[in-house]
C-alpha cells in the first residue's frame, strides 16, 4: 500500500491492495480509475518530427523495441521538415509545465535546454555504458550539459550528398557530376533535354542545407570552418562568401516555380518518380527512396555534392530527457537511453533512416554503397581532423544565429534584387545576433 502511496504502483498492485483491504465496490472502483489515469500518466511520450516515410519505418524500430520492453510509447510527432515545427510545440508544452519524456532536440541546442533547468542526467545509463569511449568526442561534448550527459545520440547523418535519378542523366547524355562546373553543365543539359533538372523545396531550413554544401563546394572546409563555426566576420563578408552565394542563386533557374514551400521528402518524390533529376539534401532523403523500394546504383545514386569529395557535414539526431518527478518515467527514459546507444538498435535504425550508427565500431559490409561511403568519409574526416558541423542543420551555432542566418538566404533567394555582396554583410550581422 505504502509503495501505491508513493505513485509506484500498477494496475495490478492496486487491485491486490482492493482485494486486501475488500473496500466497497464503489471505493474500489474509483482507486482503480485513478491508478489507470496514473498508468497513462507514466506512458513514454516522445516528441519528434519523423513523420515521412522513411523516417517513420526507422522510428517504428524505437518503438517497437520500447514496446517489447513493457513501455507504453505515446508518439507525439509534429510533421515538418527540419524540425522547427516541432520546436515550437515542444517549447509551449514545456512552459506549460507538461514537457514529454523525451524529444528530438540535436547540437547547441541541447545546451540551451540545459539552461532552462529542465533536463534530467542519464549518466547512470551513460557512464557504465561507456559513452565517452563509443563517442566520437565532439559528439560527447554535445550530449552533455554541465559535463553530465542530458542526450543520447542515435545516428549521423551526412548533409552534403547529391541524389539523382540515373535514367534522366542517360536520357539527357550526361555523366554523374564531379566538380561544380560539370554539375552546372549537368544541369544545363538536363535542361536542354526537357527534364527539371532540380528538385527543389524552398523552405528556409533547405535553402540553407543546400547553400551550405555549395559553400562548402566553393570555400573548401577549411573556410567553412572560420565561416560557419567560428562566425569568422572577415570570412562571412569576403570574397569566398560572396562567390559561395552566386553560386547557389545560379541554381534557381533550375528549379521549378512550385518550389515555393515544398517539403523535402517531396522533392524526393519527384527523383524518385523521375518528374525531376537530382537533390541537394542529407542522407535522410535515402530513407525515402528505399522506403519505395528503390535500389542504391541502380534506381538512384548518391554522391557527395560536387566539390565536396571526401568532406562530410554531419548531423547528428539526439534525444534529450525531460526532468519528471515520477519513478517509472525516469526508469523509463534511462531505459530508452540505454536502447538509443545500443549498436545492435544503431544499426537497424540507421539502415532505415540512411544515417550511419553514432558509436564506432559500424559494420560496413551491412550497409549499401551509399553508407559504406558515409563510414570510411566519416571516419577518414575525423581523422584529419575535418569533420564539419552543419550549421543548417543547427550543429553549429546556437538556435538564434542559426535562424537569422537562414532568414538571410531565404530572403537572398527570393529577393533578385539583393546582391551577394549585401546577403554576406547580412549574414555577418546575422552570427551576432543574441
Ligand atoms: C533531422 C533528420 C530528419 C530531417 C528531415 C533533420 O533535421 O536531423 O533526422 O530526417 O531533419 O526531417
Amino acid at each position: 500500500m505504502s509503495q501505491c502511496l508513493m505513485g509506484r504502483c500498477d494496475m495490478a498492485d492496486m487491485q491486490k491492495v482492493c482485494c486486501a483491504l475488500r473496500p466497497a465496490a464503489g471505493l474500489c472502483s474509483l482507486l482503480l480509475t485513478l491508478v489507470a489515469a496514473y498508468s497513462r500518466a507514466t506512458e513514454v511520450e516522445v516528441l519528434h518530427w519523423w513523420t515521412a516515410g522513411g523516417e517513420s519505418r526507422a522510428l517504428g524500430e524505437l518503438r517497437m523495441v520500447m514496446e517489447q520492453r513493457g513501455h507504453a510509447w505515446r508518439d507525439l510527432s509534429v510533421a515538418g521538415g527540419g524540425g522547427s515545427n516541432a520546436m515550437t510545440a515542444l517549447k509551449s508544452r514545456v512552459m506549460a509545465g507538461h514537457p514529454p519524456a523525451a524529444a528530438q532536440i540535436k547540437g547547441p541546442a541541447i545546451q540551451e535546454w540545459g539552461a532552462e533547468d529542465s533536463l534530467a542526467s542519464i549518466d547512470a545509463v551513460a557512464v557504465p555504458g561507456r559513452w565517452d569511449a563509443v563517442l566520437p568526442p565532439v559528439v560527447a561534448r554535445m550530449m552533455k550539459y554541465r559535463g553530465q550527459y542530458v542526450a543520447a545520440p542515435l545516428n549521423v547523418h551526412r548533409v552534403n550528398w547529391l541524389w539523382v535519378n540515373p535514367r534522366l542523366l542517360r536520357q539527357a547524355g550526361v555523366k554523374p557530376p564531379a566538380s561544380l562546373d560539370e554539375l552546372f553543365a549537368a544541369l544545363d543539359a538536363l535542361k536542354k533535354a526537357g527534364i527539371l533538372p532540380l528538385a527543389y523545396g524552398g523552405q528556409p531550413w533547405q535553402d540553407a542545407t543546400v547553400f551550405e554544401s555549395v559553400a562548402l563546394a566553393v570555400g573548401g572546409p577549411e573556410w567553412y570552418q572560420k565561416a560557419f563555426v567560428e562566425l569568422d566576420q572577415a570570412a562571412l563578408k569576403g570574397a569566398v562568401m560572396q562567390k559561395a552565394l552566386e553560386s547557389y542563386r545560379r541554381l534557381k533557374p533550375y528549379t521549378d516555380a512550385n518550389a515555393v514551400g515544398r517539403e523535402w521528402n517531396l522533392s524526393t518524390a519527384m527523383v524518385i518518380n523521375g518528374r525531376a533529376a537530382m537533390q541537394f539534401m542529407g542522407d535522410w532523403a535515402k530513407g525515402e527512396f528505399l522506403a519505395a523500394g528503390k535500389r542504391p546504383g541502380i534506381d538512384f545514386l548518391c554522391m557527395p555534392v560536387p566539390g565536396t569529395a571526401g568532406m562530410f557535414t554531419f548531423n547528428v539526431d539526439s534525444f534529450v530527457f525531460f526532468r519528471h518527478t515520477s519513478h517509472e518515467v525516469s526508469r523509463a527514459q534511462a531505459e530508452l537511453a540505454a536502447i538509443l546507444m545500443d549498436p545492435a538498435f544503431q544499426e537497424r535504425f540507421s539502415l532505415q533512416k540512411g544515417s550511419i550508427p553514432v558509436r564506432s565500431g559500424a559494420r560496413p559490409d551491412r550497409y549499401d554503397a551509399c553508407g559504406r561511403q558515409a563510414l570510411q568519409d566519416f571516419q577518414g574526416a575525423a581523422q584529419s581532423g575535418l569533420l564539419l558541423p552543419s550549421w543548417a542543420q543547427g550543429m553549429a551555432t546556437s538556435s538564434t544565429v542559426q535562424q537569422a542566418m537562414q532568414d538571410v538566404l531565404t530572403r537572398y533567394w527570393n529577393e533578385p534584387g539583393m546582391t551577394a555582396a549585401q546577403a554576406a554583410w547580412r549574414l555577418a550581422a546575422a552570427a551576432k545576433t543574441r
